[in-house]
């Protein structure tokens, strides 16, 4: 008995070294270790042998079971290690191969691209570029933009309100991020914020939803005339280099004086006369297209700032608000703003 434990054990034995695989080790486990082989059989039966057997046989085919399942572990162990290794190289997945089947490249919306052409002109006059809440405190959209409360130029603007006392809303302009980005820096300040802003209104030129662009520069000594050069430098740069631009009287609550800026029209070169002799449709005949509303920022609204550093009798400044579908309607030809937002990927399939 002793010899045959012995033969198993070294038959086992080399097997166990000799196995490829984890399956093959599984295998040997079962035929030499399982509960129909032969070693625990002997074990189980221990009690049947004579007496003066028992002992050395038990001991000896303990031994050797032990020593089989320590070398099944082992090599266990080892083949795991290569098997992963064996995995993870067949498994290997070149991440910079394009994806089957490659999709069409997508591009940005008309919108944020001319949002960005505007952002780079600004950005390159050193201006920078900051974004704020769409969902806005009545303090920064009117109060401390000069529209005290019951105001009549809070008439002028049909808000969404979202709540009552205090009254939070759906900013109708970016405007009210002048007075956060002041509460942020002290002067000097140069910074434009683009962003969504909400008005209840729709028709070909509005719509409830729509994007702008605000300006604020304050500074010691600024004047109406680095207004009109900073307007020039973004107007040639969007409508092309042989624009002028030109300042209407205007009203609004938070600058003082206010204007209208026109932009001279680009398709009949400030005409209003196309090479035809016949009207120019685009400025209508007049030569002069508006884009946007500006002027010298209120010294009432520096006073609702002052507490950080801008004392209206050191630093005046200027800020602007650009309609950016506006801009994008005009340089494009698009006769309706809400074709921008209908999502229609013909429409925009002509801006790639
Ligand atoms: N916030 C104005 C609007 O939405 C546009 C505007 C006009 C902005 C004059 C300005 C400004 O910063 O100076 O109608």
């Amino acid at each position: 008995m002793l010899e045959r434990i012995e033969e198993i054990r070294t038959e086992a034995a080399a097997a166990i070294e000799a196995a490829g695989s984890s399956e093959e080790l599984e295998g040997l486990r079962v035929r030499y270790l399982g509960r129909k082989a032969e070693l625990p059989g002997v074990l189980r039966k221990i009690s049947e042998l004579p007496a003066e057997e028992r002992g050395k046989v038990g001991g000896a085919a303990n031994k050797a079971r032990k020593e089989l399942e320590g070398l099944l572990e082992g090599r266990a162990a080892a083949l795991d290690a290569s098997e992963l290794d064996a995995h993870l190289a067949a498994d290997r997945v070149d991440v910079t191969l394009p994806g089957a089947p490659p999709h069409p490249l997508g591009h940005a919306h008309l919108v944020a691209r001319t949002q960005r052409q505007i952002e780079d002109v600004m950005v390159g006059l050193g201006y920078f570029v900051a974004e704020g809440p769409e969902i806005e405190h009545d303090y920064y959209n009117f109060t401390a933009l000069n529209h005290p409360p019951g105001h009549p130029a809070r008439m002028l603007q049909d808000t969404f309100y979202v709540q009552s006392r205090p009254d939070v809303l759906l900013r109708t302009h970016t405007s009210p991020m002048q007075v956060r980005a002041m509460e942020n820096q002290g002067p000097p300040i140069f910074v434009v914020v683009p962003g969504k802003v909400y008005r209840r209104d729709s028709d070909a030129t509005h719509s409830p939803m729509f994007h702008q662009m605000e300006g604020l520069a304050i500074a010691e000594g600024i004047t109406l005339a680095d207004l009109k050069g900073t307007l020039l430098a973004l107007s040639r740069a969007l409508f092309g280099a042989s624009r002028e631009v030109r300042l209407r009287p205007h009203y609004f609550p938070f600058t003082e004086p206010s204007v209208e800026v026109d932009v001279s029209c680009f398709q009949c070169d400030g005409t209003g006369r196309l090479a035809d002799g016949s009207r120019c449709n685009l400025c209508k005949g007049q030569g002069w297209i508006e884009i946007l509303g500006a002027g010298m920022v209120d010294p009432n609204v520096l006073g609702f700032v002052e507490r950080y550093g801008y004392d209206a009798e050191r630093v005046q400044g200027f800020a602007f608000g650009l309609g950016i579908e506006r801009v994008a309607m005009l340089r494009h030809g698009v006769p309706d703003l809400r074709r921008f937002f209908d999502n229609d990927v013909r429409m925009l399939e002509q801006f790639a």
